[in-house]
């Protein structure tokens, strides 16, 4: 009988033993904490002591906790030359008030779920090697007064989220790679350059370096608090359209100024063959076979007198004939007189040929040449007219001679 109770108030005891080490299994914070230490590289066994069996991790390494609920208040773990990645666990902190993982190696991108630890007063990342943006839901973290992400390969737009921080005191976001404007708004309006320094594509009052567009105006980016839910990769794309329709707009603008320059070029060029055209026009008789080009102006007679006078010579007029055509005298209504060459249309080439040439010799005026006054085309003839010399041709007066 005295054996049965016994073993029956063994049992009772090792039940109860078995019961309360039950009770006593590791708090939801610190399973947390297990799942974030599972992505680190512990190299130096600094967290050793954070073990499952344990009851609660307050008495952890690096880990304060509140002190009357037992909830994780701080991560404390600088210069412990920890690897791997911020587990996005860390959300499930929500009352964690204090991150402090400087000096470490860690990389990956600060997780998006660290906005959710809305109780968090100091976040310090810096010299690790996180990579990515600052999550735009940063905005969420209303009491934090704390931000340090300094040396880092974080990359971006600045979220104007960080501007309604307003308890915010310390921002130090330098030697990172962000980039655009930074936000000049709310609590973001009263950090200077220290904070911002060692990012070269940062621009904005606070670095004291205007923003420009691609075009030279003051860039317009919007950093009003409407855009707080926008996630950094959102911005910079936003940064990036901006920049291509500066860019786009600018090729646009030199496109229309070359198409303006080769309009202007092909109009100037169109007028100068127009006033060439109407040069010779002027003289240019209805009839499309009858043409009439007077050089210098030095026909001072209207056209259709010319040919009339031109179409009216006959073998009473003739005062010559060589081997190139008959030449005759030519007199006008005010007795000017004229000598006109008649060429017969069957024995040349090309018209236009000859006309540049004949154009060629209009334009010469020597001494010792007979002056081409003009060239007159008709039907049957070609007709060039000379000043008439009275003393006759140097033909007459050569063949004159041996004839003598
Ligand atoms: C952890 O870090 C050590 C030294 O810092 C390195 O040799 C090892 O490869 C790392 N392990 C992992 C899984 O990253
Ligand atoms: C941040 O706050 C906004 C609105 O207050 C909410 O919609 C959003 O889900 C919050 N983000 C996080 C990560 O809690
Ligand atoms: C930061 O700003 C101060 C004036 O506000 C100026 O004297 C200093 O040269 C600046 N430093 C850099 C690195 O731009
Ligand atoms: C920010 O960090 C850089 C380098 O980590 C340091 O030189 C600078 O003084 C810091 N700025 C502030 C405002 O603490």
């Amino acid at each position: 009988m005295k054996m049965v109770l016994l073993l029956w108030i063994l049992s009772v005891i090792s039940s109860a033993t078995l019961l309360s080490t039950g009770s006593l299994a590791l708090s939801e914070d610190g399973l947390t904490l297990l799942e974030i230490m599972s992505t680190w590289n512990d190299s130096r066994n600094i967290l050793a002591n954070w073990q499952a069996t344990d009851e609660s991790p307050c008495k952890w390494t690096g880990i304060s906790c509140h002190p009357h609920d037992q909830r994780v208040s701080s991560i404390n773990l600088p210069y412990m030359e920890l690897g791997g990645i911020i587990s996005p666990s860390i959300g499930k902190l929500s009352r964690l008030q204090r991150l402090a993982l400087h000096q470490n190696s860690l990389h990956g991108s600060i997780p998006y779920e660290i906005t959710q630890c809305t109780d968090l007063r100091a976040i310090y990342l810096r010299a690790n090697y996180l990579q990515g943006g600052i999550p735009a839901d940063i905005g969420n973290l209303s009491h934090l007064t704390i931000l340090d992400l300094s040396s880092n390969s974080l990359k971006g737009a600045i979220p104007s989220a960080i501007g309604r921080l307003a308890r915010l005191r310390h921002l130090n976001l330098s030697a990172n790679f962000f980039s655009g404007e930074i936000p000049d708004f709310g609590s973001l309006s009263t950090f200077g350059n220290n904070s911002f320094i060692g990012n070269s594509d940062l621009c904005g009052r606070q670095v004291h370096k205007p923003c420009r567009t691609s075009l030279g105006f003051p860039a317009v980016l919007p950093h009003a608090a409407s855009d707080e839910a926008a996630v950094p990769p959102k911005r910079s794309s936003h940064y990036i359209k901006g920049l291509l329709i500066g860019v786009m707009s600018t090729m646009a603008i030199i496109l229309l100024v070359l198409l303006v320059f080769l309009w202007i070029c092909l109009l100037s060029k169109k007028e100068r063959a127009a006033k060439k055209y109407t040069e010779v026009k002027k003289q240019v008789n209805q009839e499309a076979s009858t043409k009439l080009i007077t050089f210098h102006g030095d026909l001072p007679y209207p056209s259709c007198e010319i040919i009339e006078k031109l179409e009216s010579l006959d073998e009473e007029d003739v005062v010559g004939s060589g081997g190139f055509g008959t030449v005759y005298r030519m007199v006008m209504n005010d007795c000017g007189t004229f000598a006109v060459k008649r060429i017969d249309r069957s024995r040349e080439g090309s018209d236009q040929g000859f006309e540049r040439e004949l154009e060629i010799l209009g334009s010469i005026k020597h001494i010792n040449l007979v002056n081409l006054r003009g060239y007159c085309r008709l039907p049957m003839s070609k007709l060039l007219i000379y000043d008439y010399l009275a003393m006759g041709s140097l033909d007459d007066f050569l063949h004159g001679i041996l004839s003598f």
